[in-house]
């Protein structure tokens, strides 16, 4: 059962008050967004630092907050790179991700991009030639698709497999090869993310001394000048079992530890983490607008659906939801049983959770999504069916 806080119970009511039509709504608690990313900053070590991958939740609202909390902002497109330029407040970016445009790469060197994170020999090479138009030397790190064990791979993973990113091992040399041919790039190291959704903090630390133990060695092989690490993104939301979260002081005190090492003191290493930082700060709120039966099964049809909250349908997951009370006398009701939340869409797959069981739920309930701040509205087919845009309320009190 979800538990919200008092603050959040208020506003959602409040809103919903407020409201002429039912309401499909975002919350987001930017007071709990500083806490929680204030907790992480203490945390780093002095040689790790902390990007925030934008992709997660390009909000601007929010991006002003998380630029001020980390050592920078992570972008994989040109939308990207214009969208954080005011938030940046003299904060370094880096840019990954396939598929770069020249238009992007050039963009991204005009605006002083502090990193570059080369995806093939082919995108070095494009690297390069804009590098020489800019007559510059531009700071590169090769993201790699290392060989990654079977016990360390989670639900999404990017790397020790066939995907579309990073290079392969078996390339590693003719691309360093060519990265140190040409006075215009600077290999600073390797960029790897291997993969996210991990829960386990304990595993997530054995994958990163793997990782760091890999990229040295790679390095000595290659005789790259090893200064910079990215070990990319990655730390989960448990969306299924809300109560077993990624315990973080566990990954603080194991990433201090590899950190001090003798091996990485003197290394750069970075993260650009997305999901964690920003996903428990978000509510995603739809009201009840009708309850059926139908195949001997129990619906909630709500304000709202996977145009706006594509997060579990891209997940596969039941979200989980608090339901308020909040409905008129003599409203259509359900009780103790099990519904299957969905929205407005014509699709069967517009379900954002699946036979969840319910102690009362009524036409003009507000349900409540906790853990929407991240991949939600942003990951959404928004267009579909012409449906209006949730309403977004930031929400500001004293802790
Ligand atoms: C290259 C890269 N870095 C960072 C991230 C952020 O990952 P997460 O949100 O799991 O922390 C992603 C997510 O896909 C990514 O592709």
């Amino acid at each position: 059962m979800i538990k919200l806080t008092e603050t959040i119970r208020q506003a959602a009511l409040g809103l919903q008050k407020a409201s002429a039509e039912p309401l499909a709504a975002y919350i987001y608690d930017l007071p709990a967004l500083r806490s929680h990313l204030e907790t992480i900053h203490r945390d780093m070590p002095n040689n790790v630092e902390l990007f925030f991958a934008v992709k997660a939740n390009p909000d601007t609202r929010i991006l002003e907050q998380v630029a001020h909390f980390t050592a920078g902002l992570e972008i994989a497109s040109g939308g990207e790179l214009e969208l954080i330029q005011p938030y940046l407040k003299g904060k370094p970016f880096i840019f990954g991700g396939p598929g770069k445009l020249d238009s992007d790469i050039d963009s991204a060197m005009a605006c002083g991009v502090d990193c570059l994170h080369v995806e093939s020999i082919g995108e070095l090479r494009r690297v390069i030639a804009i590098a020489e138009k800019h007559n510059k030397t531009q700071s590169i790190l090769l993201r790699i698709n290392p060989v990654l064990p079977d016990s360390m791979q989670t639900t999404l993973t990017m790397a020790g497999r066939a995907t579309a990113f990073g290079i392969d091992e078996a390339a590693i040399s003719d691309a360093v090869q060519l990265a140190q041919s040409s006075d215009r790039v600077e290999l600073l190291g390797f960029h790897v993310h291997a993969l996210s959704h991990q829960l386990d903090a304990g595993r997530h630390l054995r994958m990163l001394d793997y990782l760091l133990h890999h990229v040295t060695e790679l390095a000595a092989a290659h005789n790259v000048n090893l200064r910079m690490v990215n070990l990319g993104g990655g730390i989960g939301i448990n969306y299924r079992e809300t109560d077993a979260q990624y315990v973080w002081p566990v990954f603080a005190d194991g990433i201090r530890e590899l950190a001090s090492r003798p091996a990485y003191k003197q290394l750069r290493l970075r993260f650009e983490m997305g999901r964690y930082l920003t996903a428990a700060c978000g509510y995603y709120l739809m009201e009840v607008l009708d309850l059926k039966e139908n195949h001997g099964e129990h619906f909630a049809i709500c304000r709202g659906g996977t145009h706006q909250f594509r997060l579990p349908a891209a997940q596969g997951h039941s979200h989980p939801f608090a339901c308020l009370n909040n409905h008129r006398p003599g409203a259509d009701s359900l009780d103790d049983t099990e519904v299957t939340i969905a929205g407005q869409l014509c699709t069967p797959k517009d379900i954002i959770a699946r036979q969840a069981p319910v102690k009362h739920i009524a036409v003009g309930d507000l349900l409540v999504m906790p853990l929407a701040g991240a991949y939600a509205w942003n990951i959404s087919h928004q267009q579909f069916l012409c449906h209006p845009a949730p309403e977004f309320h930031y929400l500001e009190y004293s802790l």
